[in-house]
């Protein structure tokens, strides 16, 4: 681990004295800002790269030169390391972000825990699952990796020397997040990832429909649970705020996920983190499945299928809620919290 963020250092103090990807993303001008990196400034640079791979394409450092400079790659090391660490149990961390294989096993588990417990000859969703025995389940599954989260969080915020949270700051981090702009390759003209010197929006493109995508189908989830507790109890019709924002949203997800999936095997590996390629594909493909599972489940509406398919769509959303500290997912929150420390350091 302390070789890796050794290696980090050493690849940005050269970049620090050439400073020819100045326009490409938001490290570079961190970089200029300081001298000397601590473990933390490196945890830091780290996270705020956006693995957009534009410098390694632009630089006259790479492999055969002495120099063997290969920045994606050396911060996606550090990055992954990162969230090992500073995630409790860091144990879990590692076996979740290396093995895909380990998430099916979860969700396999999960997934036979909702059939054996729950009856599949229903005709509605509460036949199933009766509404307080699903929040009873899902509510914990949900809040208590959240709050292992918030606990990362706040080692990560102490070990890159954060400070106090301002609107501005926030408002700034959260504008970046939502545009994705350090894969904009610094003009609008894309990223690296699967064209190597050719730009290409395709992955921004893709990871913005799996981020609205997935954010409109929670934000059904919890019009949902307003409505039943309004009194309004599922199944609800097409034209229902659950509907309209969760059949659109779990379209996006799914093709988002399809275009990731697809896009992921195109990059060179060694610019990312080749350890933990398993792990990321194995979350792209569970969120992929997540959407496309609930989209079935409302089209199995009525037919003998629907018991089976709340089973898949259960299993994989309680997977998705577990594993979330220890899978890619947690990459959104740290990411966030690195571009509000970045907001900082610009003196926002
Ligand atoms: C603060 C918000 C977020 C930011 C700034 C962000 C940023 C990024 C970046 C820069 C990448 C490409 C580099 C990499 O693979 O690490 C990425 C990949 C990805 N993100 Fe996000 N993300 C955010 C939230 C989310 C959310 C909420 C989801 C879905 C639930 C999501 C799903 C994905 C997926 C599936 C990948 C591809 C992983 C892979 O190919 O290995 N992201 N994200
Ligand atoms: S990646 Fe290469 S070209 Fe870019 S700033 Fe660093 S050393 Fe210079
Ligand atoms: S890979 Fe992209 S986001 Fe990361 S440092 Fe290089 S140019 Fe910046």
């Amino acid at each position: 681990m302390l070789d890796r963020v050794q290696e980090a250092r050493r690849q940005i103090e050269i970049c620090n004295a050439c400073r020819y990807c100045e326009g490409y993303c938001a490290v570079f001008p961190a970089i200029t800002r300081d001298r000397a990196f601590a473990g933390g400034d490196i945890t830091q640079l780290a996270n705020l790269c956006h693995n957009c791979r534009g410098c390694y394409y632009a630089c006259q450092y790479t492999e055969p030169h002495e120099f063997a400079l290969n920045l994606p790659g050396a911060l996606a090391e550090v990055r992954a390391d990162s969230w090992e660490r500073l995630v409790w149990p860091s144990g879990f961390a590692r076996v979740f972000q290396r093995y895909g294989g380990a998430m099916v096993a979860v969700f396999l588990l999960a997934t036979f825990f909702v059939v054996t417990w729950f009856r599949l000859d229903v005709e509605t969703f509460y036949d199933l699952i009766p509404h307080e025995v699903l929040v009873a389940i899902f509510l914990p599954a949900f809040v208590a990796p959240l709050a292992l989260i918030a606990l990362a969080l706040w080692r990560y915020w102490r070990e890159v020397g954060g400070t106090r949270i301002t609107w501005a700051q926030l408002r700034a981090a959260l504008r970046d997040a939502a545009r994705l702009k350090n894969l904009d390759g610094g003009q609008g003209q894309g990223c690296n990832f699967e064209r190597e010197e050719r730009y290409t929006k395709g992955r921004r493109a893709m990871h913005q429909a799996v981020l609205y995508g997935f954010l409109m189908c929670f934000a059904s989830t919890c019009a949902g649970t307003v409505l039943h507790y309004a009194g309004w109890p599922a199944p609800y019709a097409i034209w229902s705020l659950p509907k309209l924002l969760g059949v659109p949203g779990g379209v996006l997800l799914t093709l988002g996920a399809v275009g990731l999936a697809v896009l992921k095997p195109k990059g060179d590996r060694k610019l990312g983190a080749p350890g933990v390629w398993g792990g990321e594909m194995g979350f792209v493909l569970l969120l992929g499945f997540t959407g496309a599972s609930g989209l079935a489940l409302y089209a199995a509406r009525g037919t003998e299928a629907l018991g089976y398919m709340m089973a898949l769509h259960l299993g994989s959303v309680l997977t998705l809620f577990l594993l979330m500290p220890y899978s890619k997912m947690v990459h959104g929150f740290f990411r966030l919290a690195a571009l509000v420390r970045d907001a900082q350091g610009k003196g926002l």
